[in-house]
């Protein structure tokens, strides 16, 4: 069965069980700057496992593009990747366990779906600890329904636990299910407490009872949910007999394309071939998603995937720019499923960019290599003592000032016979995370770090204008970046089209109404659900529990943020935008200024 037809079945099993089919949610977390990327289908819908009414109703079904990269440093083994497809189905205070657990069943065993023999299959359910008890109930639904004593695990918390997806939020424990993958029927005793190598994880059915507060404690949601996760690309390996994903027909294309560029054949690089395909997989779908490679955040992520594949690809001996070539097959193949790929040329264009930019980085890496080279050979000829290893401090430099990955600093270290001294370079390297943690912190308080009269005002003009947008141009418009400077401000919003003349006008007469009225700027502190409920805007919204400043610019805007902000909007001025442009696909950038009058 192909992962097209899993997916197919999956939406179609849960349509007519009378859940509403949402569409993927973007990478990015549209209002939650606790985490970089989307890591699971539940978590753009934390709000509503918290009880806000979802539009869809209370049953849900998708298929959800996710990002984890937790275990990047695993990808090239059989089964870790960074950019995985997730189906979900969510019951946001309706069905519960029973229900889960027998749609679960059914999806996987009956005939018409996917028609896994029973002799196949094993679960695994919570053994229980202070916060949760044992889960008898469970345990029981799935003897019911013919799964035998012996083929359910009790697992700790460590395995049969799941969320929250930050630090705090919707959690509870769970069920999964897993497929037997070493040859025959599985031995009669033998079930995932014990033998996890041929027990193969591919489904995991969430019972989101509990909200894990800031203080660590775990209490009773209002609601009782289930989330469910079913891995698209493990299902479709094991349902077609594969030993690993990338032999599934979601990859191998993929890998075709790749041994077109290269003379080593996949059997004998498997590794860099693997790491090629999922980090460029997950490049593509952060470029079409609005991501573009940097130093920060998501762009830093981005990056690293990207250089990671190019030296991969430089392993594999590929000279020439490639990473493009492979966007192209990938778009090729999942455009019909994510239509945010059509935007083909501006992803195209970002990796060519980026490669470019990083082979020559690599060339300079390689000169500066070069010399320190002729040093340790200088060193010789005058002292006859000869060095072979180079020092933490050396490779550091190399990586931090001109930005020469340590593990080609290791690769052209091998071939001239001399060693690295990692131990020093991962000390340099974590003293200098140090130094840049302090300042993503700083960041993260959500004020601005600059608290100067103008960059004070601008950030009040943001919030208009970010309220101006939305009025003018619809509620789609989203915050996905502001950056303010003492001279102006500049705020990224989602938006399909370039704006016209009108609604440009349009925004700045809101501003500029907003800043006559004079109203005062009111700061109130209240938790999360309270400023949502007065119609507060923010990019905080999944930090519940959490008390959160609200500013109060009525009936101008409500925003939830750190501040500072100017006491009345009357000092602002005269607010006019300069520019208004595309910053990548989907995403519209507006520059703007106040005029002191
Ligand atoms: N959110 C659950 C998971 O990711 C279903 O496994």
């Amino acid at each position: 069965m192909t992962a097209n037809e899993i997916r197919q079945k999956y939406l179609e099993f849960f349509k007519k069980k009378g859940h509403t089919i949402i569409p993927s949610a973007p990478l990015l977390p549209e209002n939650d700057p606790t985490v970089l990327f989307t890591t699971a289908g539940m978590h753009p819908l934390v709000p509503y496992l918290l009880g806000e009414p979802h539009p869809g109703g209370k049953r849900l079904a998708n298929h959800q593009k996710c990002i984890r990269t937790g275990d990047i440093d695993e990808v090239g083994d059989n089964t870790h990747l960074t950019f995985f497809e997730m189906m979900g189905n969510w019951s946001l205070g309706d069905y519960f366990k029973k229900e889960a657990i027998a749609m679960s069943f059914e999806f996987l065993t009956d005939k018409k779906w996917l028609n896994i023999p029973l002799e196949k299959l094993a679960v695994s359910v919570f053994e229980g600890d202070d916060d949760a008890p044992r889960d008898e109930e469970s345990a029981g639904i799935w003897k019911k329904l013919g799964i035998p004593e012996h083929k359910i695990a009790y697992l700790p918390k460590k395995a049969n636990w799941w969320g929250p997806a930050g630090q705090t939020g919707p959690c509870g424990p769970d069920t999964e299910m897993f497929y037997w993958v070493g040859s025959g029927n599985p031995p009669v005793s033998s079930n995932p407490g014990d033998d996890e190598e041929n027990w193969v994880e591919i489904w995991n059915d969430v019972f989101m009872q509990y909200n894990k507060t800031e203080d660590g404690k775990f209490e009773p949601l209002n609601q009782t949910n289930v989330d469910t996760g079913l891995g698209l690309e493990r299902v479709a390996a094991v349902l077609q007999g594969k030993k690993t994903v990338y032999d599934t027909e979601l990859f191998q294309p993929i890998i075709e394309k790749i041994s077109a560029l290269t003379k080593i054949p996949y059997p004998e690089a498997e590794k860099s071939y693997r790491i090629i395909v999922d980090h460029l997989r997950a490049a593509t779908f952060m470029a079409a998603d609005g991501v573009k490679p940097s130093n920060l955040d998501q762009g830093y992520v981005m990056r690293r995937l990207l250089r990671r594949a190019i030296r991969h690809g430089k392993l594999l001996e590929i000279d020439d720019n490639f990473t493009h070539v492979i966007a192209k097959k990938i778009i090729h193949l999942m455009s019909d499923i994510y239509p945010e790929l059509k935007h083909e040329e501006v992803i195209l264009q970002i990796f060519q960019l980026e490669e470019e930019q990083f082979r020559k980085t690599i060339n300079h890496g390689l000169k500066e290599f070069e010399k320190l080279l002729t040093g340790f050979q200088m060193a010789f000829e005058k002292t006859g003592k000869r060095m072979t290893e180079i020092s933490g401090k050396q490779a550091f430099k190399l990586y931090d000032t001109y930005g020469f990955p340590i593990e080609m600093t290791e690769e052209e270290a091998k071939k001239h016979g001399l060693t690295v001294d990692k131990k020093g370079f991962d000390e340099a390297f974590k003293k200098h995370q140090e130094l840049s943690r302090a300042g993503a912190e700083e960041k993260f308080k959500g004020g601005l770090q600059d608290n100067s009269e103008a960059t004070t005002r601008l950030h009040t003009a943001t919030h208009l204008l970010h309220a101006g947008l939305k009025k003018v141009l619809g509620d789609h418009v989203k915050q996905s970046g502001s950056n303010i400077t003492a001279e102006r401000l500049r705020f990224d919003f989602s938006h399909p089209d370039k704006m016209t003349k009108e609604q440009l006008e349009a925004v700045e007469k809101y501003v500029n109404e907003a800043i006559r009225s004079d109203a005062e700027v009111k700061c109130e502190t209240m938790s999360v659900e309270e400023a949502k409920k007065k119609g507060a805007i923010g990019l905080f919204e999944s930090k519940y529990g959490e008390k959160v400043k609200m500013y109060d610019m009525s009936p101008w805007s409500k925003e939830i943020c750190g501040g500072p902000h100017v006491k009345r909007l009357g000092e602002l001025g005269k607010f006019k935008i300069k520019k208004e442009q595309s910053s990548s696909a989907g995403i519209r950038r507006i520059k703007a200024v106040l005029i002191n009058e």
